[in-house]
């Protein structure tokens, strides 16, 4: 399986924010927002990883991560010249997933809990058509929406409905299998003018061959597409660092404990993070531990 990272859009709900930074280089309480969804990757035991990133900020993504070799992953960058729809990252990325199936991760999505490296991993073992995912709203209008029949199986997705037929928001984490990669092909952009992922995912429904697994109560999904939510995603984060101990989306961490690098590259990052960044200090605590 090989994992696309979409980090594009214009970001505009995010202004001014966002007039020169990506959004999904915005800080989430002590790591900037790409992190978690890359750290979600990783421990879906994903290593080969595309990050999409419009014109402007590919370069920054470049600098941030390099090859990802120091985190045993194997990194490449491409660019989505306009913010055309999550669909067309499978199109993007058609050549670099090769004859492999696809996890395709939001780039301001957060996920975290403990028992979803498992549910992933099945997940990933398991995909035929599409996967997704349905997390338990309040307001479910904001997202792509589930419609499960009696026997909690997905019958379809409505994109942003103004009656949902559910409360499971699909969030921004799909599992492709190599042969519907194309499928984006298939669709029109929507009234927005994007290649709505929704539409491609419905199509593969309509084939009985969507599947939905729902994460319980024991995962948190947060997005950070507006103000409130980025800085609500930041205090989750700082809450629960604080309180635990443990930092959340720490790559150097999830590399070290999924084995993608040994204590001897692990001992060398920790090192060359600076012990004034409580980051920093995290790290080099647990390699002495
Ligand atoms: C997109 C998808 C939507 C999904 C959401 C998750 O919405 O279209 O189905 O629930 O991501 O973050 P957008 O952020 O593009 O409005």
């Amino acid at each position: 399986m090989r994992g696309i990272l979409l980090a594009g859009g214009s970001g505009t709900r995010l202004l001014p924010l966002t007039s020169v930074s990506s959004k999904q280089l915005l800080p989430v309480y002590d790591k900037p927002l790409v992190y978690y969804p890359l750290s979600v990757l990783m421990l879906a035991g994903v290593r080969e990883i595309l990050i999409i990133s419009g014109d402007q900020h590919v370069d920054a993504f470049r600098m941030l991560f390099g090859n990802g070799s120091h985190l045993g992953l194997d990194l490449r960058y491409a660019r989505q010249e306009s913010p055309r729809g999550i669909a067309e990252a499978l199109l993007i990325g058609r050549q670099f997933a090769g004859d492999e199936d696809v996890c395709l991760i939001l780039g301001d999505n957060i996920f975290y809990g403990h028992g979803l490296p498992p549910v992933l991993r099945e997940a990933v073992a398991t995909v035929d058509g599409c996967t997704v995912f349905g997390y338990p709203v309040s307001d479910p209008r904001r997202y792509g929406v589930a419609v499960v029949d009696d026997a909690g199986l997905l019958v379809d997705i409505e994109e942003k409905p103004a009656s949902p037929r559910s409360n499971l928001a699909v969030p921004g984490l799909y599992m492709y299998s190599n042969d519907v990669l194309a499928y984006p092909e298939k669709i029109s952009p929507s009234p927005r003018g994007e290649l709505e992922i929704t539409d491609v995912n419905r199509l593969i429904i309509k084939e009985g061959r969507g599947r939905l697994v729902q994460l319980g109560r024991g995962t948190a999904w947060l997005d950070a597409g507006t103000h409130d939510s980025l800085l609500e995603a930041g205090q989750y984060v700082q809450i629960l660092q604080k309180r635990q101990g443990m930092q959340i989306a720490c790559l150097e961490e999830t590399a070290f404990r999924m084995g993608y690098i040994g204590i001897a590259q692990f001992t060398r990052l920790a090192e060359l993070l600076p012990s004034e960044s409580t980051y920093g200090r995290y790290v080099r605590s647990l390699v002495h531990n």
